[in-house]
């Protein structure tokens, strides 16, 4: 059964200069099933908050329909099973951890002993021990993000909804974020979770929607994930004739100079030792060999390119097929 429905959201703002109303959302369809992890990615600007917004019931679409498990958001049952971060949080500075995290559990009914013991586990788990008896006006953005984790997850939520819970977190915080969902993921929680960078998907979802200008325009598993991710390979040289660089332009995307280096870009995995090995064989120094992460944007243009490519190819009547772009 699907714990989170979302179904033909349409959303637009008034311009505050025009006038004119602006589609933010449109027509925006997706699901997540139980125990699933969902990724929404998109970059700035895309509408992942304003559709985060709509499913906690924070702000109202101008139609279509969100259910969590079969019931509308509206109903306080079914708030109660939602575990939210928001996206820039902010909670009470006065409060110390402690008293924020009871706060917190008692506005979703917990009490007592229980509550107690809770909000321990959670401030240990979320690696915030040291910090309780602090004030929240004292945290730093990673420690305020770590509370946003611990407040969305001290009622023990079926479902968690999640906007951008890796920004402001340094590497161990990120670490921290992942295990933790990994072992939410484990005890059969829901959880989607939105951000701009895809390496933050890779090690996370079992599938991933991605938006950009309000839109959905790809639902990708976890193999095509990966494959968007993967980056090619730059190999620095010295010393390589510019006059020769058609030679080995079968296995390269692109030769720059760059001073007196040359930056090649090898097409395929595969290729990169052919390239180092004619490098050498006609004299060339190789300085670096580095992977290089495609950015989103990057990942856009070239599905862009190969949804024009499929479109192309049933335009002229050759069979065309469900390809796994990029
Ligand atoms: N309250 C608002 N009034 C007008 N425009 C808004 C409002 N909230 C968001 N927007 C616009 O909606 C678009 C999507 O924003 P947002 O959902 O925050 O994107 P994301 O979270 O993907 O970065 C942006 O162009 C943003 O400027
Ligand atoms: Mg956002």
């Amino acid at each position: 059964m699907d714990i989170l429905n979302v179904e033909n959201i349409r959303k637009s703002y008034r311009n505050n200069i025009s006038f004119r109303k602006e589609e933010v959302l449109r027509d925006l369809s997706f699901f997540a099933g139980e125990g699933e992890i969902l990724g929404f990615l998109g970059p700035n600007g895309a509408g992942k908050t304003t559709t985060i917004k709509i499913i906690v019931g924070l702000i109202r679409p101008d139609s279509g329909k969100i259910t969590i498990l079969g019931n509308s958001v509206s109903e306080r049952q079914t708030r109660s099973m939602i575990g939210f971060l928001p996206e820039n949080p902010f909670f009470y500075p006065h409060l110390t951890l402690e008293e924020f995290l009871v706060f917190c559990g008692k506005m979703s009914g917990m009490k007592g002993k229980k509550l107690k013991v809770r909000m321990e586990s959670m401030i240990d788990r979320v690696g915030l021990a040291r910090h309780k008896k602090k004030r929240l006006s004292t945290f730093s953005k990673g420690m305020i993000q770590r509370a946003g984790l611990a407040q969305a997850v001290i009622h023990d939520p079926d479902l968690l909804i999640l906007d951008e819970p890796f920004s402001g977190l340094d590497p161990l915080g990120r670490k921290m974020v992942r295990d933790f969902l990994l072992e939410l993921k484990g005890r059969g929680k829901t959880i989607f979770f939105s951000s701009h960078i895809l390496s933050d998907m890779e090690a996370l979802c079992d599938r991933a929607s991605i938006i950009r200008e309000g839109v959905i325009i790809k639902n990708v598993g976890l193999d095509e994930l990966f494959i968007m991710g993967k980056g090619k390979v730059e190999v620095t040289a010295r010393g390589y004739p510019e006059s020769m660089t058609g030679e080995i332009n079968q296995f390269t995307d692109s030769v720059k100079r760059s001073g007196d280096e040359m930056l090649i870009v090898v097409k395929r995995q595969e290729y990169v030792r052919s390239v180092i090995q004619y490098l050498l064989n006609n004299g060339a120094e190789v300085m670096r060999v580095a992977g290089v992460q495609p950015s989103l944007e990057e990942v856009f243009v070239s599905e862009v390119a190969a949804g024009e490519n499929r479109n192309k190819k049933s335009i002229t009547g050759e069979l065309s097929r469900v390809e796994t772009s990029v």
